[in-house]
């Protein structure tokens, strides 16, 4: 979901933005649109409280593309690099990264059915790692790490894809941050990398242009034309989530929208979640029915009660609710009060 006084906003200005024609239609190198995207960057470093020795980079691709240019970004073409699986994105990010470095699988917790994260003490990290990568939120087991690991001096780097933004975080743990824009931000197709200015400019030489680091930095993400749209609407969405109070607001009303849902779930036999309960997602909440043939039932019925997307991932089924920031606590209670309704009727 995107909030909706943005789409609103977005809708009132589609054909006039700032004078005659659409923020789609100005160049990027604009008076107004370079003070749009600075103006953005400098809302997203106030919410996250973003050091002045981080980068903020617009990058295209999405987070896949992000899958190749760590590696391409932060590893020698010999070097290795640690991992963390715990789900579906972090094994895509490995597939992608063996393209480039030697990868290290620190941990794999393929033996809880991804329904665990592991603890430190766990951890199998290589002595000189390049990095050490996690995915600290799994958009579809509906995993999050309760912690930030400890890299044991390597740069930590984070897929926050579908967290960012739902709370504040320390960014100095980090060096290198990154997410799709799709959940939490705006737009599909943009990503936001926050890096660590030593971490810039150290690309292999044949890293491409749109993938390297220090030449997004350099041109202000504009080495080529960035995705202007996207980047206008991840603006509102930043001015929106500093009105509404910022980080710590959005904490306080996503733990109680999470915690709304994860009681239904538990206080019935009727449904279950099978994520150990110290790495529950705030954000993505995927549910089993007790009885499966029930499933492709209740999401026709819920789809016809206006609840709409909650279906799980093709890649391992069920349900799943989506809690992103946008999600208002009505839309949770919308959704508990039908689970309740709908057991009553097939319980
Ligand atoms: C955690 C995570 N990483 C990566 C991706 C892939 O993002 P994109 O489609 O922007 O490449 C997703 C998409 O849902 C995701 O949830």
């Amino acid at each position: 979901m995107l909030p909706l006084p943005v789409l609103e906003q977005v809708r009132d200005e589609l054909t006039d933005w700032q004078g005659g024609m659409s923020v789609m239609e100005v160049s990027h190198r604009s008076r107004d649109f370079i003070a749009l995207a600075q103006q953005a960057e400098a809302d997203l470093r106030d919410l996250l409280a973003i050091p002045a020795s981080y980068r903020v980079l617009f990058m295209q691709g999405g987070a896949t593309a992000q899958f190749s240019a760590v590696p391409l970004n932060l590893a020698a073409t010999d070097a290795c690099a640690d991992y963390l699986v715990t789900g579906h994105w972090s094994q895509r990010t490995i597939a992608e990264a063996t393209r480039f470095v030697r990868v290290n699988v620190a941990a794999d917790e393929a033996a809880s059915r991804y329904s665990t994260v592991p603890a430190q003490a766990a951890l199998r990290l290589t002595p000189g790692a390049a990095y050490l990568h996690y995915t600290p939120n799994e958009t579809i087991h509906g995993v999050e790490f309760p912690y930030v690991p400890e890299s044991a001096g390597a740069p930590l780097v984070a897929d926050m894809s579908s967290t960012i933004l739902s709370r504040p975080l320390d960014v100095s743990r980090f060096g290198v941050i990154y997410a799709g824009a799709q959940k939490n931000i705006g737009p599909a197709g943009l990503a936001i990398v926050i890096v660590r200015e030593d971490l810039v400019g150290r690309a292999r030489a044949d890293t491409p242009l749109v993938f390297d680091y220090r030449a997004a930095a350099e041109a202000g993400s504009m080495q080529n034309t960035p995705p202007t749209f996207a980047w206008y609407v991840a603006g509102l969405v930043f001015r929106w989530l500093k009105r509404e109070g910022g980080l710590a607001a959005m904490a306080e009303r996503n733990r109680m929208k999470a915690e709304m849902l994860y009681d239904a779930i538990d206080a019935s036999s009727f449904y279950a979640n099978p994520v150990a309960r110290e790495c529950r997602s705030w954000m993505n909440v995927p549910f089993r029915l007790a009885r499966a043939e029930l499933e492709p039932v209740f999401l026709k019925e819920s789809e016809a009660a206006g609840l709409a997307n909650l279906a799980g991932h093709r890649a391992v089924g069920g349900l799943r609710a989506s809690l992103y920031n946008a999600m208002p606590a009505e839309g949770v209670e919308a959704l508990v009060d039908f689970m309740r309704e709908f057991e009553r009727r097939h319980g």
